[in-house]
């Protein structure tokens, strides 16, 4: 068994009289990919910004290689090697394209050369490579979102929180930042992965944890809660009937 890379006993988060997060556990061991799914407003987010140092814990802790992390600022944790990639994109708006990378590629501990980090992004990516001067405040959504993702890969972190790289993007974007994130769990990369695309999630990592108003309800390998009824009614928009039925 690999070390376990981050691990969280007991985290609550709320917000004023609401509770997001209640006595959450988990952990991540090296090179695994571990998803976390739920419905709108279960708590993702919220778990991934108290991981990430950018909300105050109610109660709990957690740490990254053996360090607490609470409230420990998102950059330093970059630092260390722990990448988050915010919902919502979280690129520098007035910084171009190219700039955006090389600021994620300078916070790495280790130094590699850029310019050969920055070709194989444009290989991936050959739409950001096109834009590499544009502002990204005037890249459109979907690329917007492909920078965010095109910044965890080029940082190759020993640890990426993913919240939601596929909101908002065209089927043949989604299909490509997948493909970029295999990559980078083949390579090694810890992610933990929230994400709206159950079945491309559950492809994706070795193990899921379902959230349910800020309470993990189910857990178990991807593989298994992808043919778990209750995943595949709630989340994968598959009934019972449609599970067994001839060549599912
Ligand atoms: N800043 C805030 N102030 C008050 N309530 C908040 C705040 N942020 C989140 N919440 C509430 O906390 C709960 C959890 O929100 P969170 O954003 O963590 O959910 P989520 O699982 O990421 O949802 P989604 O799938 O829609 O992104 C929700 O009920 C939400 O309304
Ligand atoms: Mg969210």
């Amino acid at each position: 068994m690999s070390e376990v890379i981050l691990q969280a006993q007991g985290l609550s988060v709320s917000y004023g009289p609401i509770k997001a997060l209640r006595q959450v556990s988990l952990e991540v061991r090296r090179g695994e990919t571990l998803a976390v799914i739920g419905a709108n407003g279960a708590g993702k987010t919220s778990l991934m910004r108290a991981l990430s140092g950018l909300l105050p814990l109610a109660q709990g802790q957690a740490q990254f290689l053996g360090a607490q992390i609470a409230r420990t600022p998102t950059h330093a944790l970059a630092q260390r090697g722990m990448l988050h990639v915010p919902e919502g994109r979280g690129t520098l708006q007035t910084m171009p394209v190219i700039e955006n990378l090389r600021l994620a590629w300078e916070i790495r501990p280790s130094k590699e050369a850029f310019e050969p980090a920055l070709a194989k992004v444009y290989q991936r990516f050959p739409r950001l490579k096109e834009r590499s001067l544009q502002a990204a405040g005037n890249l459109s959504g979907g690329e917007q979102q492909m920078l965010s993702v095109a910044r965890a890969i080029i940082n190759r972190p020993q640890l990426v929180l993913l919240d939601e790289p596929s909101m908002g993007l065209s089927p043949l974007f989604t299909g490509e930042v997948f493909k970029a994130l295999a990559e980078l769990r083949d390579e090694g990369v810890s992610i933990l992965l929230v994400e709206q695309n159950v079945s491309r999630a559950l492809q994706l990592a070795h193990r899921a944890m379902v959230l349910t108003h800020g309470e993990f309800t189910l857990e178990g390998e991807a593989s298994a809660l992808a043919r778990d009824p209750r995943v595949m009614a709630s989340y994968l928009g598959k009934s019972e009937a449609m599970k067994t039925a001839p060549g599912d």
